[in-house]
């Protein structure tokens, strides 16, 4: 099939670009001697995560334990959960723990002392990393509080849990607004863990860290074991304007089509909030709207006539920034979002193209487990 003959909008993945971009992360993951480990929060497809898995990466991440029970149902047997997963959950990780070897992340006290109970109860042991805050402000343990150090030791001390290491992700890599910053957050998260793991004076198997725009620069942080990147599978406009990709990297794109041209300047297409998402994109230098649209669906650079300026559920309005385009009620577009990530999550299936052939179509099959 033609790509062109599919209904609009799709969600587009082409094939060869994400075999590069799984390729290149795990030959430069694998050169600097650390494992990878993918968030499979970008693809959600156990198709693709065995592909990580195949060139190499360790296991991969997922947020939730519903996503985990997709992918363990799929036969992937190392799945780790950097979230802070509550144990009213317990019945289903130990469930979990049957068939795929299980890691969470621990951040607070109470949280860790009723995990290692329920493990104790059911003569299982839970490996489990300490979260670490390194200035995103989302979870994680305050590394300079006076209990860091402490809180790591206690967990270490806990029966029915294994204390494997220490873990982070540098959020707010997102905020960035230059390469030097995006090199210093990546080397301050990684001397963060290493200090707090030296202080605890326990020896630790495990300094995980991940995010995709710091990725290239934690590869050089000797002190490291593991990197986690995930949306690096597709990148998106986000990535290429924090120079964490180039657009004939990204592997995501949605096929749109001209549904009204009200007037030279504006033109409506199919793809709405329910299909790109609401999400803004960041960068280096300010990147308005919500993607942007290439009228060759060939092309890969967007020429930056065709800026999605404002959505509704079913609609994108697009300015023509420069006043000329031909477009028609009708044409196809293709279009780079902002975010590929939650792209994915709003549609049960993607296409795999080469070039204008529709190759395989793949269920995203760990879509909207938010539980
Ligand atoms: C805990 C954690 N680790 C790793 C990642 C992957 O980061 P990225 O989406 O930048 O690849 C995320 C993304 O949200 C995350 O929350």
């Amino acid at each position: 099939m033609r790509l062109t003959e599919l209904p609009t909008p799709q969600v587009l993945v082409d094939s060869t670009r994400l075999a590069a971009n799984l390729d290149k992360m795990q030959l430069a993951a694998s050169a600097h001697g650390l494992s990878l480990r993918p968030h499979a929060k970008t693809h959600k497809s156990p198709a693709i995560a065995r592909q990580q898995i195949e060139r190499g990466a360790v296991g991969i991440c997922c947020a939730k334990v519903g996503e985990a029970e997709v992918f363990a149902a799929e036969g992937i047997e190392d799945i780790r959960l950097p979230y802070p997963v509550h144990p009213t959950n317990a019945s289903r990780v130990l469930r979990l723990m049957e068939s795929t070897r299980v890691s969470i992340i621990v951040d607070h006290e109470a949280v860790a002392r009723a995990w290692a109970q329920v493990m104790q109860r059911a003569g299982r042991t839970l490996d489990v990393l300490v979260k670490v805050d390194v200035g995103f402000h989302r979870c994680g343990i305050d590394p300079s509080g006076p209990d860091a150090a402490g809180f790591v030791r206690s967990v270490g001390m806990l029966d029915g849990l294994r204390l494997r290491g220490l873990l982070s992700h540098a959020g707010h890599a997102y905020l960035a607004g230059s390469e030097q910053e995006l090199r210093r957050i990546a080397a301050d998260e990684a001397n963060t863990l290493a200090a707090l793991a030296r202080d605890s004076g326990i020896a630790l198997e495990e300094l995980s860290v991940g995010a995709t725009p710091t990725a290239r620069f934690s590869l050089g942080e000797k002190t490291l074991t593991e990197i986690r990147p995930g949306n690096y599978a597709y990148f998106d406009r986000t990535q290429v304007a924090l120079g964490a990709a180039r657009y004939e990297d990204c592997a995501l794109t949605v096929l749109a089509r001209v549904v009204s041209r009200p007037s030279r300047d504006r033109v409506i297409l199919d793809c709405g909030s329910k299909t790109l998402s609401s999400d803004g994109a960041r960068g280096f230098q300010p990147t308005p709207g919500y993607g942007v649209a290439l009228q060759d669906l060939e092309s890969s650079e967007p020429d930056g006539g065709l800026l999605i300026e404002r959505l509704s559920e079913e609609h994108a309005t697009v300015r023509v920034v420069n006043g000329v385009s031909n477009l028609e009620p009708g044409n196809l577009v293709r279009v780079l979002p902002n975010h590929s990530c939650v792209v994915s999550n709003l549609v049960d299936c993607i296409r795999i193209v080469d070039g204008s052939a529709v190759v395989e179509t793949l269920p995203v099959a760990a879509r909207g487990k938010i539980w």
